[in-house]
């Protein structure tokens, strides 16, 4: 086993160095997108929002889901990983080092190599919402369809994508055929759009535009605005913007090797200052609210959840009011599991903003920088005539006080923009006439 302990800045020249390598073995190709783009979807029992890549040689779709904290990309290697392109990361060589790797070895078990179990190959840690394991690091064809202002253009290929292979049983919970996840992870340098960044030169940036529908497709952007989510729409172009808060991250794993990890963390952390519902600020703990030098506390944004948790005091807090603000003659009802405060439908107005809804302003780094959170985005139909607050308590007694989920992400463009670390939000699309599923690139 080897640990590859190295400060950051040593770490970003070793990576330029590397990308004045790759750019050389790219110039046969001498396309260069300025942007790609990914369609994604709602898997309907997951709830996890899903693309699909096109990776190995001969080329294969694959179903992934979206992780936008997570390190890299990873596929289950166990069932029918084949491709005369695979090339397992050798022990101390430059992948294994991008990759960060945490051991290296030989296939435990078992003479015979296939990807994902080769001798002399190193490892690193590959997570999924709820498990964890090592993963073979490896590289291989990978495609993707780019994007020129609202015109989808050629597909623009990486002959050596990194990512991980790992064990089929990583994919449990992920939905139907999915076979892995793509890590859009900060601070590392294999995560998806960094990758794809460092092949085509284009800013390390990308925007996600979720569909509330299982149906219609939202997309992704990699690269460079304009984000024209319709036709006559650049998303792009009024953001508010909230600096991206980068922390070490500490922590042990124990299977199947002792591993201790000290880097940065991959995850999106961002400063929720306050929290307003029809303008009133609500008196929350700002401990709670701070994220502190162990990972606790803060916020943080994640599509690998399906609605945005609170902690408990927190999710306290924030029901009474929004139910205190709800029009009288909406009245509360049972709770209807995963969610605690649902309400009866049947006196609840609706408009093109969704249901009229109290509005919530999860307030940034000044009193007048904030992301408003609609109806749409606020509440959630669960039956004919119970609509719930589309928020769930933390079951964990540890973690962010905020973990922004899916369901208010939707219909909004959300920018991380890694070269200028921040994040910027759209706010609602609904408050342009368009949603993340009107663009025509299916
Ligand atoms: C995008 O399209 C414009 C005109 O339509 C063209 O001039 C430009 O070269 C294209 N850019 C790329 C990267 O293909
Ligand atoms: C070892 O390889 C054989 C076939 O070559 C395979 O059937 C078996 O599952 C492998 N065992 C492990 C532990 O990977
Ligand atoms: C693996 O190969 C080594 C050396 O060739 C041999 O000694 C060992 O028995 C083999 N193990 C298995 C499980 O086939
Ligand atoms: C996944 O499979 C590996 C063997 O491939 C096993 O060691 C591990 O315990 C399994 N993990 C879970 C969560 O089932
Ligand atoms: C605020 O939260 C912190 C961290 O959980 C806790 O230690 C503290 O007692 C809380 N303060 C109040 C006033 O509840
Ligand atoms: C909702 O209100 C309507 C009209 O008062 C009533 O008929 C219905 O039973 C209520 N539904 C629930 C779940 O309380």
């Amino acid at each position: 086993m080897k640990l590859f302990p190295m400060s950051s800045s040593r770490f970003y020249l070793f990576h330029f160095c590397f990308l004045l390598i790759t750019s050389t073995s790219l110039s046969k190709s001498n396309f260069q997108p300025k942007t790609l783009f990914l369609l994604v979807k709602k898997d309907p029992s997951s709830l996890q929002y899903i693309t699909k890549i096109h990776q190995r040689t001969p080329l294969v779709p694959l179903k992934l889901a979206i992780h936008i904290g997570g390190e890299s990309l990873w596929v289950d290697c166990e069932n029918g990983y084949k491709s005369s392109t695979y090339n397992p990361a050798r022990c101390n060589s430059r992948q294994c080092s991008l990759a960060r790797s945490t051991s290296c070895g030989n296939c435990y078990g078992n003479n015979t190599t296939r990807p994902g179990c080769n001798n002399n190959a190193c490892y690193n840690v590959v997570t999924s919402p709820n498990s964890y394991t090592d993963g073979e690091i490896a590289d291989d064809v990978l495609s993707i369809q780019s994007i020129n202002g609202s015109i989808p253009g050629p597909i623009a290929t990486v002959p050596n994508f990194i990512f991980s292979c790992a064990a089929s049983n990583l994919t449990q919970n992920l939905g139907k055929n999915v076979k892995g996840m793509v890590g859009f992870g900060q601070q590392s340098p294999v995560s998806f759009a960094t990758q794809l960044a460092s092949n085509f030169k284009f800013s390390r940036q990308f925007a996600i535009c979720l569909s509330s529908s299982t149906k219609r497709n939202g997309v992704i952007f990699i690269g460079h605005s304009p984000y024209f989510i319709s036709l006559a729409y650049d998303a792009s172009r009024d953001l508010i913007y909230t600096p991206i808060i980068t922390q070490p991250r500490y922590f042990t794993i124990t299977y199947p090797h002792y591993v201790r990890i000290n880097r940065a963390s991959p995850e999106y952390y961002i400063q929720v200052s306050s929290v307003r519902i029809n303008g009133k600020n609500l008196r929350l703990n700002k401990t709670l609210l701070t994220l502190d030098e162990n990972e606790e506390g803060g916020t943080r944004i994640s599509t690998a959840i399906p609605y945005t948790e609170l902690e408990a005091s927190i999710y306290d807090v924030v029901s009474k009011s929004f139910v205190s603000e709800m029009p009288k003659e909406v009245k509360k009802v049972p709770a209807v599991q995963p969610f605690k405060t649902c309400f009866n439908s049947t006196y609840i107005g609706m408009s093109r903003l969704g249901y009229n809804a109290p509005e919530i302003n999860l307030v940034f780094q000044k009193a007048n920088v904030y992301w408003t959170i609609i109806g749409a985005n606020s509440l959630i139909k669960v039956s004919n005539d119970v609509i719930c607050l589309a928020f769930v308590e933390r079951k964990k007694v540890s973690g962010q006080a905020i973990v922004i989920g899916g369901y208010q992400m939707q219909d909004n463009l959300v920018e991380f923009d890694l070269a200028r670390s921040r994040i910027g939000f759209s706010n609602s699309l609904f408050f342009h006439q368009t949603m993340c599923s009107n663009h025509n690139y299916a």
